[in-house]
Formats: C-alpha cells, sequence, structure tokens
C-alpha cells in the first residue's frame, strides 16, 4: 500500500486526541517565552528530566526581562545537571537581544525568531506554532524518525539535500487548523511510539501505510552516517646508518611525500633493507629495531619501524655513494637542510645523540 498523504493529518489529529500529551507544564499558559524556554530544555534532554528544572526555572525568571536581566551565572545555576550549558547561555544572550533589540516582547515573525541565538528552524516553528497557532512544520530528531520510516526515505539526514526533502515532507503534511495539535503529536510519536529500537507499530496511527514497516524493518530508517573507508595503514622502515657523529640521509626525489626533503633511507621491508646492507657489505644482523610510531598524513597511515646500525669503520663505496642524493648528515653540528617531520622526530632519538 502507498503512503496515503490526504489522510496523514487527520490519522495524526485523532491520535493525539486519544493519545497525545496535553498536560505538560509549557502546555499550560502558553506564550512564546514559556514555550521557546521548554523547547531549548528539551533540545537533549527527556521530558520527565525536564519538568522540574522548567519550573524552577519560571519560578526564577517568569518572563523574558527578568531573564535578561539576569547575571548569566544564576541563569547557570539553574541549568546545572541539565547539560548542554550553550543553550544556558543562548538563552540569556537570546534574552537580552529580545530586551535591546525587540522592545521586550517575544518576536512573532519566524525569520525573527531564527535569527536569536540557539533558535533553529524547527525549534522556531515549534515556538510559534505551540504558543501562537502558526501553521509552521516542525523537523526534530523525533520528527525525522517518523518521516523517513513511513516513507522508507533512503539516505543519511544529516546531509543537507535528505534534510531537504524532508522539510518539503513536513511542509506538505502539517495542515493549517490544529497545528499545535499536529506537531505535538508528532514529537510524541517519535518519542512514545516510533523509538528508535522497538517501534510500537501496533498503536501507532500511520502503522497501515508505513512503507519502513510494510518492507520489514522500520528500524532501518533513518539511515545511518556513511562509515568513511579506513584510512590504509602502511610500514616504513627507516635505516638509521651511524658512523661517528653523523647519519645517512638520502634526498627524496621531487614526487611523492617528502619531495625534496631529506630522509633516512626507507625500505618497504625488511628483507629488502638487509639485501641493501648486503649489497654495502654490512651486516643485518647488526640492525637494532628502536621504538616506531605512526606518522598520519592526510590519506594514510605509516607506521614508522627505525632501525639503528653503528659503523664504527668508514663507509666508502657501494650503494652509499652511488647516488649525489646522500648527504652524512652531522648530529654534532646540523647541516641547513629540509626535513621531514617523521626525520626530524628520528634525529631527536636519544640512541642517535651526538
Ligand atoms: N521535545 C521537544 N519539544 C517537545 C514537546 N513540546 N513535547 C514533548 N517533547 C518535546
Amino acid at each position: 500500500m502507498q503512503a496515503n498523504q490526504a489522510t496523514f493529518a487527520s490519522r495524526v489529529l485523532a491520535w493525539y486526541d486519544v493519545a497525545g500529551r496535553k498536560t505538560l507544564p509549557w502546555q499550560q499558559q502558553k506564550t512564546p517565552y514559556r514555550v521557546w524556554v521548554s523547547e531549548i530544555m528539551l533540545q537533549q534532554t527527556q521530558v520527565a528530566t525536564v519538568i522540574p528544572y522548567y519550573e524552577r526555572f519560571m519560578a526564577r525568571f517568569p518572563d523574558v526581562i527578568t531573564l535578561a536581566d539576569a547575571p548569566v551565572d544564576d541563569v547557570l545555576h539553574h541549568w546545572t545537571g541539565l547539560g548542554y550549558y550553550a543553550r544556558a547561555r543562548n538563552l540569556h544572550k537570546a534574552a537580552q537581544q529580545i530586551r535591546d533589540q525587540h522592545q521586550g516582547v517575544f518576536p512573532e515573525h519566524i525569520d525573527e525568531v531564527m535569527a536569536l541565538p540557539g533558535i533553529g528552524r524547527s525549534t522556531a516553528g515549534a515556538i510559534l506554532s505551540f504558543s501562537l497557532g502558526q501553521p509552521h512544520a516542525i523537523l526534530d530528531g523525533n520528527v525525522k524518525r517518523v518521516l523517513t520510516r513511513w516513507l522508507a526515505m533512503p539516505g543519511w539526514p544529516g546531509q543537507k539535500p535528505v534534510e531537504n526533502q524532508l522539510w518539503e515532507v513536513a511542509i506538505r503534511l502539517t495542515p493549517r487548523q490544529g497545528v499545535q495539535q499536529f506537531n505535538q503529536a508528532m514529537m510524541d510519536i517519535g518519542a512514545t511510539l516510533c523509538t528508535r529500537s522497538k517501534p510500537a507499530c501496533q498503536r501507532c496511527p500511520l502503522a497501515e501505510d508505513c512503507q519502513g514497516l510494510l518492507e520489514g524493518a522500520p528500524q532501518r530508517y533513518p539511515e545511518g552516517k556513511p562509515k568513511k573507508a579506513a584510512t590504509p595503514v602502511k610500514n616504513g622502515l627507516f635505516l638509521l646508518l651511524r658512523h661517528a657523529n653523523r647519519v645517512l640521509l638520502q634526498k627524496r626525489p621531487p614526487q611523492g611525500i617528502w619531495g625534496g626533503l631529506y630522509c633516512f633511507p626507507q625500505f618497504d621491508n625488511e628483507a629488502m633493507l638487509h639485501a641493501w646492507l648486503r649489497e654495502a657489505g654490512m651486516d643485518p644482523a647488526q640492525l637494532q629495531e628502536l621504538a616506531g610510531f605512526r606518522h598520519t598524513f592526510s590519506h594514510f597511515h605509516l607506521d614508522i619501524r627505525p632501525f639503528l646500525l653503528t659503523r664504527s669503520t668508514v663507509l666508502d663505496g657501494g650503494v652509499i655513494m652511488e647516488a649525489d642524493s646522500t648527504l652524512w648528515y652531522n648530529l654534532a653540528q646540523p647541516d641547513e637542510v629540509g626535513l621531514a617531520a617523521a626525520t626530524q622526530r628520528l634525529l631527536a632519538y636519544p640512541e642517535l645523540a651526538p
């Protein structure tokens, strides 16, 4: 069965009459100020937790001017335990803007409401629909869950195009009559029936044409954030070949990571390191592995494993002298050359102290 948009609002409103929440403290003596404070408190916090905080807050700050004139510490004190304290700071800041820029009267146009700190589009819609009956849609986390399931809508709602599509749907479904009850019901359905993991579909007024349920697994929606592919890890074996106060560095070719910088000779694995040493007339058995570390580039991790080999005799000939890009770097009197960060870190190892 296809999703029936024509009857959506009437089913939600009929459900609200029977099962919706009607006695919450912010549903009494509704003013934009009282609803605003409740919506901010409810943003990351459950209704049951909010209620006592809300009562105390309203007793201390009964109107927007009292809130604006209060010290911010007093506001924060009344928030202690609710968490996400930026909410309280923004509430205070917004109250001062209302006092100073709106003659102390909570603005009634949605653009002005959205311009206040801490109030997004959905919260602005909730404030103006609940307190003044203005026909604005809302789209908080609860409503997103209900709508993505009802439509089996693919995509992660954190992505702008998905969110925009959800707003279009929410606007289309929101009735002009009974918007307060409709919006409250959507929040309530999301919070009490259409829960994240075990939705109570048998009690839901949207079950008969819920595409997520018809597919068999409404919990699949909303889809999660796409996982980034794991960052690849490469190994880099570095030869710290030392003679007296000098270590061997090689200049990197201009392309690639560390292009043009001086680095210790690098190998992909031990076999290649050993072969290189033998060709240069050295004994791999003399290698001493030092503590390694991970160096992270934008698109991969390099697990660096340093191997120290200390020569007592002067080196000549062989692979080491072939390239003119080698440098016997003086540890006691460092040359002024470009060094990769990982090379600098290795040069600072105590095992290389001059
Ligand atoms: N969460 C956010 N606003 C709410 C409201 N008005 N009622 C219940 N839960 C909510």
